[in-house]
């Protein structure tokens, strides 16, 4: 996979250097008019009920952005194959920024649809860098993921608390699942966690593959009592982790291990991106990385 995505990277670059030479080659170096595009980029999903997350995150970008044009990738090669299979064609990151750029774009704003900068943040941060390098006469910035500052994490947590309420009303506690990283930036669910626990000791955070482990969330839920719990995705898409690893039939399933261990469980299966709260802060986000083109 490593080698194949080089290749796809070389080939994108060489190709953007023969148009961009070409360009030059027919209308000199004359300022051109400014041309201004939207590139969200997700990790992508394979799963047809969870596309009801980037429709909405789309309708919501061209509501608040109005005039501006819209553009995907998914940074995922495995689902980008899966979805050519079926005829359906999503770019990577580097050719949906090559293609803009042939298209005359030279104000391009990335959007980050990421929870955490994590390692898939970082990948996309070093690919926009490298095109700023290629096409120096274009102005490309990058938004941040859904939580990277201080004041992201207070909004994250209100909006956490906001989506909580219908079930903790209920007497139900709220497990939010995480993707969870083996990079460092694993931080921000703990992290969440302290911004949650200072609102609710009902509203608990696990990851998939970091930190907290479900483990620890299931003692953190004896400690305080609870024994009815609400699962909900604390990604993107409600896609293939939210569907199987937590409400899944299978005994590796959250729903089925916290069954086992004695808690009722119900599951909302909605991405974030289907919460207008969420997406929102997503927005902000983009409004910034806008305004940078736009005016730097
Ligand atoms: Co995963």
């Amino acid at each position: 996979m490593g080698f194949s995505k080089i290749a796809v990277m070389c080939a994108v670059f060489v190709f953007s250097f023969a148009g961009l030479a070409c360009a030059h080659g027919h209308h000199g170096h004359k300022e051109k008019e400014p041309k201004t595009g939207i590139l969200l980029v997700s990790f992508g999903t394979s799963v047809s009920e969870a596309e009801k997350a980037m429709e909405n995150i789309e309708a919501e970008t061209k509501k608040r952005f109005s005039g501006i044009p819209v553009k995907w990738a998914y940074t995922s090669g495995i689902i980008r194959h899966k979805l050519s299979e079926r005829g359906e064609d999503i770019a990577s990151p580097a050719q949906a920024l090559a293609d803009m750029l042939e298209e005359g774009f030279n104000r391009i704003a990335v959007q980050s649809l990421h929870v955490i900068p994590g390692e898939e943040y970082f990948a996309l941060l070093q690919e926009v860098e490298a095109f700023r390098e290629i096409a120096p006469d274009a102005r490309i910035s990058l938004g941040h993921p859904l939580m990277y500052s201080h004041q992201d994490m207070q909004k994250v947590a209100g909006a956490v608390m906001d989506a909580s309420k219908p079930y903790l009303q209920k007497g139900r506690a709220v497990v939010l699942m995480g993707h969870g990283t083996h990079h460092a930036g694993n931080i921000y669910y703990p992290g969440l966690q302290d911004y949650i626990s200072r609102r609710s000791n009902s509203v608990l955070v696990g990851t998939v593959e970091g930190a907290p482990t479900l483990k620890q969330v299931m003692s953190d839920l004896k400690t305080a009592q609870e024994k009815k719990v609400c699962l909900m995705p604390l990604m993107s898409v409600a896609g293939d982790h939210a569907r199987n690893d937590m409400a899944g039939p299978e005994d590796e399933s959250w729903k089925s291990r916290m069954r086992a261990e004695g808690f009722d469980t119900t599951s909302l299966l909605k991405g974030l991106g289907e919460d207008d709260r969420f997406v929102a802060l997503w927005l902000d986000h983009l409004k910034n990385a806008l305004h940078e083109v736009e005016h730097h």
